[in-house]
């Protein structure tokens, strides 16, 4: 069994390489390039995996699961990174189609700015799916594989509750709230999820956000980018908490949740119970030190396999698995979406949430 560590994944975006690190890997018996007769192209085509910025570990694991275990179903994977930005990633897609891929996989950094590229791959033959981000605004999109955005929102919204509770029983609660970048797609979704849990609450007094700044558009983090999370933090932190305690803040990710609490730190206060999100090495070494409160499990290894699954269907003329025909409108038609189930996590659950992540268990003991 092949095994993409954490560990690695945090050293390759440290590097911001594109240069894969090193791995053992048994190879896989390989899915055999035979064709059945009912099959939509050649088991052994070309399939593309687009990805964004790597903003997070999770797309630096999902570069390496996609390579290797692409190749062991016998697929030849095309796997590459738009650290560049929007242009990179939209001549990424387009070589991809002509290269001839059968199916293209795409993490997008801005959903809405494909649409040209999605439309020549449709025009190809090829198949488009949407990985973790929806792709807005086209038809050129035929499936969405993701963790529950929405239900990602709530967890971080209950947790927030509960972590406050937990060390003072009763509100009001000094809050503030930070969103991912308005760009991708998914972040407006977990914030809406954070909100319907927090917005009643904002309401009813029980929660108080001191700097007034509780729309989407004055909380996004440009670029899902630690620092402007941290310039934002300190400015709130100046203007509004001379004087009074914050006992929580919103935070849509584990990256934006570390520079929290490094400002936080920094202004000399206590560490309020801060969200996060991808369950990164460092977020879950703080959460077992007392200080980051929760982050949320969206295990990468199973969000790649659903998608590797999908692509397996497609190829034998098969329907792939959906869970979901509703949720997902991109604006122009309701992307048919494999929804995974999120997981929170918190000191209370750790050892258990990581029992079967060679990386992550060793953490929690
Ligand atoms: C992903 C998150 C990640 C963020 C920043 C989102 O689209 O769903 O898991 O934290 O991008 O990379």
């Amino acid at each position: 069994m092949r095994v993409v560590t954490k560990t690695m994944a945090v050293a390759a975006v440290a590097a911001l390489a594109l240069a894969g690190c090193g791995r053992s890997d048994d190879g896989g018996s390989g899915g055999g390039s035979g064709s059945g007769s009912g099959d939509k192209f050649p088991a052994d085509s070309l399939i593309g995996v687009s990805l964004p910025q790597k903003t997070s570990e999770n797309w630096v694991l999902a570069e390496n699961l996609f390579n290797t275990d692409l190749k062991a179903a016998g697929f030849k994977p095309d796997v590459q990174f738009a650290n560049g930005g929007v242009g990179e990633q939209q001549n990424q897609i387009q070589s991809m189609v002509t290269k001839g891929a059968k199916v293209i996989v795409v993490g997008a950094i801005d959903g809405s700015q494909l649409g040209t590229q999605l439309k020549a791959a449709k025009d190809s033959g090829a198949v488009v799916i949407a990985y973790d981000r929806l792709l807005l605004n086209t038809d050129a999109v035929d499936y969405y594989v993701a963790y529950d955005n929405f239900k990602v929102g709530v967890l971080q919204g209950n947790a927030l509750l509960e972590g406050m509770a937990k060390k003072k029983p009763n509100g009001p609660y000094n809050i503030e709230l930070f969103a991912g970048s308005p760009d991708d797609a998914n972040a407006k979704v977990f914030f809406d999820g954070a909100m319907s849990v927090l917005k009643p609450k904002i309401d009813d007094g029980t929660l108080k956000v001191v700097s007034k700044q509780t729309d989407f558009k004055q909380v996004v983090t440009q670029g899902w980018k630690a620092e402007n999370a941290q310039k934002r933090m300190d400015t709130l932190l100046s203007g509004n908490y001379s004087s009074a305690p914050i006992d929580g803040v919103l935070s849509p990710n584990d990256t934006l949740a570390r520079a929290i609490i490094t400002s936080t730190k920094a202004a000399g206060k206590p560490v309020p119970v801060v969200t996060g999100q991808d369950s990164e090495v460092e977020s879950v070494k703080s959460i077992m030190a007392g200080e980051q409160y929760s982050t949320i499990n969206k295990d990468t290894r199973n969000l790649v396999k659903a998608t590797i699954e999908m692509i397996q269907a497609i190829q034998k003329g098969q329907e792939p698995k959906i869970t979901d025909t509703k949720q997902y409108n991109n604006g122009v038609k309701v992307v048919p979406a494999n929804l995974l189930e999120p997981l929170i996590v918190t000191k209370e659950n750790a050892k258990e949430a990581y029992a079967n992540d060679p990386t992550l268990s060793k953490l929690t003991n």
